[in-house]
């Protein structure tokens, strides 16, 4: 992978592993007051319950898996699942949260290679870390690795999310500070349901989506 801002992004998840978990939780400094806490549960009960309703059954695969938040989940219903992640550290997190058969794999997913043989795949919190540039060709990863009539499922952050971590630095970017202050540029990209939608259809996937209830999440599925 030769863009700079990819790698520091790798790097900045692979330093962020260890508190990653305190902003889905939020603790700590990401610490809400009972209210925005209560919304903001309420929208992740609502993604969690859309997943389960989406029946993620089969061969699973999950994109940039991370420390687990929704591998824990996927594990339950999959009969077999394939969890990728760039950051060994974030990995030997996942592997620590998860009970069940997790097959784990350190890859970079801007070079990463699925055989076709998946029913459903999910990512969580990715698809907004994608560039421009490298939009269509994930796009096209995800296709290589679905069997025929294979579905997607996705959650990310929501394009009114007001709990947001980052601090706008231009186009696609994003600064992230980590507790103890090293600062890293990342991309990220809030998507408005319709538009990626409509992105979407252009490439071939028909996904209903939608914003949850209080804007913090963006989430939908299909095929
Ligand atoms: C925002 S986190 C999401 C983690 C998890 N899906 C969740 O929802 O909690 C983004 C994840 O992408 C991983 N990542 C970053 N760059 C990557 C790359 N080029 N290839 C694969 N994974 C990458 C990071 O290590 C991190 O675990």
């Amino acid at each position: 992978m030769s863009d700079p801002f990819l790698t520091e992004q790798r790097r900045y998840y692979a330093a962020r592993a260890p508190e990653y978990d305190d902003w889905w939780f939020r603790r700590g400094r990401y610490t809400l007051s009972a209210e925005a806490r209560a919304r903001w549960e309420a929208d992740v009960r609502e993604v969690e319950d859309a997943l389960t309703a989406f029946r993620p059954e089969g061969r699973v695969l999950e994109l940039a898996a991370g420390t687990g938040l929704w591998t824990r989940h996927l594990v339950r219903t999959a009969s077999r699942l394939v969890a990728v992640d760039a950051s060994e550290e974030t990995l030997a997190l996942n592997r620590a949260r998860v009970e069940g058969e997790v097959e784990y794999v350190v890859a970079d997913l801007f070079g990463w290679r699925p055989s076709p043989e998946f029913d459903v795949c999910f990512f969580g919190f990715w698809l907004s870390h994608v560039p421009e540039a490298r939009f269509d060709e994930f796009w096209r990863l995800v296709r290589s690795a679905l069997r025929p009539g294979g579905r997607v499922f996705l959650v990310d952050s929501g394009a009114g999310d007001v709990a947001h971590t980052g601090i706008a630095a231009g186009g696609e970017r994003e600064l992230r500070r980590l507790a103890d202050g090293r600062e890293f540029e990342i991309v990220k990209r809030r998507w408005p349901p319709d538009e990626l939608a409509a992105r979407l259809r252009g490439l071939g996937f028909d996904l209903a989506l939608r914003d949850t209830a209080n804007g913090h999440f963006l989430f939908g599925g299909g095929a």
